[in-house]
């Protein structure tokens, strides 16, 4: 279970200093995947980034499972770190190192034996579904086959969470369906809770049992995910929901035009070689 408690996060000092969170309070439940929703700069990397102290909180309190990481240093920062994996849009993997190494980097760290990692690896990359590209580079793969190599290097340490921060935002939509497929696959086979930031709302729709929106780092609507996007109350989600149904309807009409482009076109050939007979 991840609680934050009046969790407050300020950037710069003095006449610089600027509050980007204000007291958030939220409780996110093992094994849920819960999805953050918001606009740009809105805050949700920071929210995120505070569960794993990538940030330190400027006041309020972090727990996971029960126990208060909020001022945690050194070897218990290591540990909680090594709970909470996290990928992201770009994928950040490391350019100089195969697939293989990218996802054995944390066990090195951790000073597992070589055969270990090896093992380990290789189970997490059959897991992602990428048997065969251990000797591969970043670059000789696709943006798809990258985001697995992430997700397997994210959990070679066997976190109980995951945070996934726009981790599809940069990938057609058939590899999102996969890629969301086998973060669904993760969370039901592996027990690992996820945290979702998106903007899309058909990601919130396919994946997370509930989300949360965030507007100017408050969060303002909580709640079931299909009850939320079914009944928005507050003005921003509404707008999102209904953007999002023009864009829909946009779509179903290009697709249904191109369909009867299609029809049209089978319907020639067909007069065409009833000529020809
Ligand atoms: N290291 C930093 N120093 C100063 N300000 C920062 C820093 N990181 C983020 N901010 C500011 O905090 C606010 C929230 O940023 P954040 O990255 O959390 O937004 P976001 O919701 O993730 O946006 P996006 O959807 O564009 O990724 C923004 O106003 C941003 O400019
Ligand atoms: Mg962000």
């Amino acid at each position: 279970m991840i609680q934050l408690e009046n969790l407050h996060k300020s950037y710069g000092t003095g006449s610089t200093e600027h509050e980007v969170l204000h007291d958030i309070n939220l409780t996110i439940e093992s094994g849920e995947v819960f999805g953050i929703l918001g606009s740009s700069g809105a805050g949700k990397s920071t929210l995120v980034r505070c569960i794993n102290l990538l940030e330190q909180p400027t006041s309020g309190r972090v727990l996971i499972n029960g126990f208060d990481v909020t001022n945690v240093q050194g070897r218990q920062l290591a540990s909680l770190r090594s709970q909470v994996g996290m990928i992201f849009q770009n994928f950040s993997l490391f350019q100089q190192r195969t697939v293989l190494k990218n996802v054995t980097f944390a066990l090195e760290i951790a000073g597992v034996a070589a055969p270990k990692r090896i093992e380990r690896a290789r189970y997490l990359l059959n897991l992602v579904g990428l048997e065969g590209f251990e000797n591969r580079y970043p670059s000789q793969l696709s943006g798809g086959q990258q985001q697995r190599v992430a997700i397997a290097r994210a959990l070679a340490n066997n976190p109980s969470i995951l945070l996934c921060d726009e981790a599809t935002s940069a990938l057609d939509s058939t590899t999102t369906a996969s890629i969301l497929d086998l973060l669904h696959r993760i969370n039901q086979e592996l027990g690992v809770t996820l945290i979702i930031i998106t903007h899309s709302l058909s990601v919130a729709r396919n994946i997370c049992d509930r989300i949360a929106m965030i507007d100017n780092g408050r969060i303002v609507e909580i709640g079931d995910t299909e009850e939320l996007l079914s009944h928005p109350h507050s003005d921003i989600l509404k707008t999102l929901v209904h953007n999002a149904t023009i864009e829909n309807h946009r779509h179903k009409d290009i697709s249904s035009h191109d369909s009867v482009i299609r029809q049209d076109k089978l319907a020639i050939e067909d007069s065409l070689i009833r000529e020809a007979q």
